[in-house]
């Protein structure tokens, strides 16, 4: 289990307490409190889409102030935008006891590596009113946002259509720890504001902050580590109110409901902030707030036709407290809830992002404006990968691969993991056990598989290693305090850590994948970046210390939840770069990672345990990455730790072919586990439902690319599809694919044979393998039969989605195979769809080598169209778009059609100037099973026009 004390809770971390004990005195006085924060209204500059100006901070009671500019903009998305600087510390020459090479300046890089687009300003943005009190902006499309800036105390109010949605300062937490110099004696540093100090004589007067707790500022100890801190307490604190919404999702990466809990204690809720500090959580704790792997700072709140958000842009420590209000409301109106979030960061900028939505879809535009959007993944990362620590040579890999074979199971790539390389030296395989690693990956590329090689951050001590020793030579690794080579230990035992801050680093890390660098290597290899948090097992919290330091003398403690991005990031790179001319999209998978990982790769959860609660708990982890921007997410397989018993792995198989990124993977010391040792019926079932993924694969692709395209989830949680369905808003064990209309509810608990899962509309659903129509009530559950051998998976009626029916090896082999459409009738007898297919390896669908069709039934036909509207013939095909011409959709299944097609043999089918006849079968409905048909021998080419008479 992981041992709970080796991480902080919030009072052992000096800021978070700090800043907690401010909430309380706040709430303790009530309306007497007063945040001693002022925006000047003489320093206020307004200029296109930005204001700017200063706030004051009353630090004493001789009213002296810290100057901490502001700068407010108003984004053409729409989106708002705070920053708040401090004055002194822009300044590097500012007064140091601490003689440390620490640069002294709030960091302000995060936007550098997160941020990709979406800044341009809103030239239209009108200060509308502007008075001594207070400024009015509107912004965003239509005017329709509106900020209101008050002045003294400094808050804001984000609104839209003239309604308070989002609040700053509202409880008036905004903190920022100014600069001071290190004084050895304590100084009484009482705080009274303006009010009292102008009490009449003889009143008592209120303490607003008692004695400051000093005893953290200039260093903290925690687990027999002293973290010195050369710049004092730089923590920046803000209280976020999210007016009238009870319900809040995001900030991943916690064991928990997607529905955010209360974290001030009461039952049912967490007594700690949900923290945000990457780490190498292994065996984590279910139903917690403690940090995970990785983090993004993004919030959505929602109610009833609402959705709004923030991403808070720091990458130092964080916590968030979240608590909800109950107002009451005009007699016999109810009352309405809001949720109240207080945000802490160690250290950094106050830079927060605002969304004014109004819908989920919305917010996942615009936040992927700014963070980016999913890479455009290799179509075989799709599939299924199979991993454990370790397949310990050539031999057992290709053993593996011909009982794959041997049993019919498809995969598409295995993986080898750290016992791979010599010595843990990534980048040198361990020549006895892998004798030809070149002929294993050739070996593999038959059926068109691939391999994924493990590559960590850090690096060997070792002399002689020349990977250490270059590294070190060229000053590419991250420094200590005193600003030598920093030293810790990880699986290599002592090792120093590669700084993925320092663009040489990255430069250099590309030349290390090159072909004839990294020898053994080759087009089929891929990369898993892992303990990139960074994890140092003798570290503080099993990380790196804070004082550490980066690329131009940032200290870790800045830039520590942005490190596993920028490992990412650089090994992303590396793989483009192998060789001059091969443009191949990269494969990283990540585990640490930061708002943008997106960009690289896929992430998976970490180090879970083969238990029925780990795999309960997985669904919900890759629903929150997926609203957060960071889709391609999936959790390992059977469990990492442990030995899963054979109903379990198969449960949890079934439960993974719904995961955007599919992988079994298992500890070293658990037993072997590959599908094909199940045995039977065990083998059969998770082979089937490794086909049913691999059948499904053309809607997982189209829905990654709309991922691509505007930063959807992959899977999505009812709240995001049903905005308008309060009943769904907390619903979390049940996903939909993309737009497919599939709902599938895994089975999560021993022995378990049905499910209950949650409808969110009146539409008609039918089964996925039976065609059943099922029973339903929209907002209530309905029980699905769930044997062993039975996924349970709906279709909702209404949709299109494509398949291939011919069960293969890998995706590889099926790339130029027939089409199968599946039509799921809606009550009102429509459906449409999408399909989008590319090469899958290359990025030629930059310049138009990709099909992209819309689908739709209507009365009288089922058609096909270009989905952009685009003229096939502005398209000069290359080889792959040539080889697509072949490629057909051979049959339509018409799940769910009326009566009038019982007397239907054939169809007429139009396309490309000519028509034909296709034959139908058709079903009649029976006991409970709608009527369905198929229409066989279509012989329509997926990348033209066609249509389908059914009239
Ligand atoms: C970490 C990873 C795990 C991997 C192991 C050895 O625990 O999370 O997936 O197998 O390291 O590399």
């Amino acid at each position: 289990m992981v041992k709970e004390h080796d991480f902080k809770k919030c009072n052992q971390a000096g800021f978070c307490k700090r800043n907690r004990q401010l909430a309380d005195t706040a709430a303790e006085s009530g309306s007497s409190w007063t945040s001693p924060y002022a925006l000047s209204p003489d320093s206020i500059s307004v200029k296109e889409g930005q204001v700017q100006a200063t706030i004051l901070k009353t630090i004493n009671k001789y009213e002296e102030t810290a100057n901490l500019p502001i700068t407010i903009s108003f984004l053409e998305s729409g989106v708002a935008r705070v920053t708040v600087d401090e004055e002194v510390r822009q300044k590097k020459d500012i007064d140091l006891r601490h003689n440390s090479a620490a640069r002294k300046e709030r960091y302000n890089e995060v936007e550098h590596f997160a941020i990709v687009g979406g800044l341009a300003l809103d030239k239209g943005a009108q200060v509308t009113s502007q008075d001594k009190l207070q400024m009015t902006v509107k912004f965003g499309p239509s005017h329709k946002h509106e900020a209101v800036i008050q002045f003294a105390p400094f808050s804001m109010d984000f609104k839209r259509d003239g309604q308070s949605q989002v609040k700053f300062n509202d409880r008036g937490l905004l903190n920022m720890d100014h600069w001071r110099p290190k004084v050895e004696t304590v100084v009484d540093v009482k705080f009274e504001d303006e009010e009292d100090a102008q009490k009449p004589e003889g009143e008592p007067e209120i303490e607003k902050v008692k004695q400051e707790d000093e005893s953290t500022w200039w260093d903290e100890s925690f687990g027999g580590n002293t973290d010195t801190k050369p710049k004092g307490p730089e923590s920046v604190g803000l209280d976020i109110s999210f007016v009238g919404y009870d319900h809040v999702y995001g900030i991943p990466s916690h064991a928990g409901p997607l529905c955010l809990k209360e974290t001030r204690g009461g039952e049912g809720n967490y007594a700690e902030p949900y923290r945000m500090y990457n780490s190498d959580v292994f065996e984590y704790i279910l139903d917690s707030p403690m940090t995970l792997y990785g983090s993004i700072p993004y919030m959505q709140a929602h109610r009833k036709a609402s959705t709004v958000g923030v991403f808070w842009l720091n990458a130092a420590e964080t916590w968030v407290d979240i608590i909800k209000s109950k107002e009451s409301r005009a007699l016999g109106m109810g009352s309405k809830t809001s949720t109240q979030t207080h945000w802490i960061s160690e250290s950094g900028l106050l830079d927060v992002f605002v969304f004014l939505g109004p819908t989920p879809k919305d917010l996942s535009t615009k936040f992927s404006e700014l963070t980016g959007t999913t890479a455009m993944p290799q179509e075989f990362s799709l599939g299924y990968h199979q991993c454990r620590w370790n397949y310990i040579s050539d031999e057992d890999v290709k053993d593996v691969d011909r009982k794959m074979d041997k049993f019919k199971i498809p995969y598409d790539v295995i993986w080898l993991d750290i016992e791979f390389a010599d010595d843990k030296m990534y980048f040198k395989y361990d020549e006895n056990m892998f004798k030809d690693p070149i002929g294993m990956s050739k070996a593999l590329d038959e059926h068109s598989r691939k391999v994924v090689l493990i590559n960590d951050p850090h690096l060997k001590k070792k002399d002689g290693y020349y990977i250490t020793d270059n590294a070190k030579s060229k000053d590419l690794l991250v420094h200590n305090k005193n600003n030598d080579v920093y030293e810790g230990h990880c699986w290599p035992g002592g090792s120093h850590w590669l700084d993925a801050f320092n663009p040489a680093a990255i430069e250099w890390w590309k030349e290390q994948f090159k072909y004839d660098k990294f020898i053994g290597s080759a087009p089929n290899q891929f990369t898993w970046n892992d303990m990139n948090e960074p994890s140092v097992f003798n570290g503080p919290e099993t990380t790196m210390p804070k004082d550490n330091l980066h690329f131009e003398n940032w200290e870790h403690r800045d830039v520590h939840n942005l490190n596993g991005m920028t490992f990412h990031n650089a090994t992303y790179q590396a793989l483009l770069s192998r060789k001059q001319g091969e443009l191949q999209r990269p494969f990283v998978l990540t585990r640490s990672f930061y708002a943008g990982s997106q960009r690289y790769g896929a992430m998976w959860t970490g180090d879970n345990q083969a238990e029925w609660s780990h795999l309960g708990a997985a669904l919900p982890m890759l629903l929150s990455q997926g609203i957060s921007g960071f889709p391609f997410s999936g959790s390992d397989v059977g469990g990492f730790f442990g030995n899963p018993d054979k109903e379990l792995q198969t449960r949890w198989y079934q439960g993974g072919a719904f995961y955007p990124f599919f992988r079994g993977h298992a500890h070293i010391d658990a037993r072997r586990r590959e599908p094909y040792l199940a045995g039977e019926p065990y083998t059969q079932i998770i082979t089937e439902a490794l086909r049913l993924r691999y059948s499904l694969l053309p809607s997982w692709y189209t829905a990654f690319h709309q991922a691509h395209v505007d930063g959807t989830p992959i899977i999505k949680p009812m709240f995001y599809t049903h905005p308008n369905e309060a009943s769904g808003f907390k619903v979390d064990d049940q996903l939909f694919v993309g737009s497919t209309g599939l709902l599938h509810k895994p089975v999560v608990q021993e022995g378990q044979e049905t499910v209950d899962i949650y409808i969110p509309d009146d539409e008609v659903y039918y089964d996925y393998f039976t065609y059943d129509i099922i029973s339903t009530q929209k907002g209530k559950t309905t029980t699905l039969a769930a044997p062993l051998d039975k996924i349970p998976l709906l279709m909702r009626g209404g949709h299109i989605f494509p398949r291939r029916d011919t069960p293969r090896r890998s995706s590889g082999l099926m790339r130029f195979d027939d089409y199968t459409l599946v039509v799921s009738l809606a009550n009102d007898g429509t459906a449409e769809g999408d399909l989008y297919v590319d090469d899958g390896e290359s990025f030629d669908y930059e310049e138009g080598q990709y099909i992209t069709r819309k689908f739709i039934l209507d009365d009288n036909a089922i058609t096909s169209v270009d989905a952009e509207g685009r003229d096939p013939k502005s398209i000069v095909p290359g080889e792959w778009m040539k080889a697509m011409h072949m490629v057909q959709v051979s049959k339509i299944l018409v799940v769910g059609v009326p009566n009038s097609w019982t007397s239907k043999k054939e169809v007429e089918v139009e396309s490309d100037g000519r028509t034909w006849t296709a034959p139908v079968d058709f079903v009649p409905a029976e006991k409970g099973r709608a009527a369905y048909a198929v229409i066989r021998g279509l012989g329509v080419r997926v990348g033209d026009d066609w249509a389908v008479k059914t009239t």
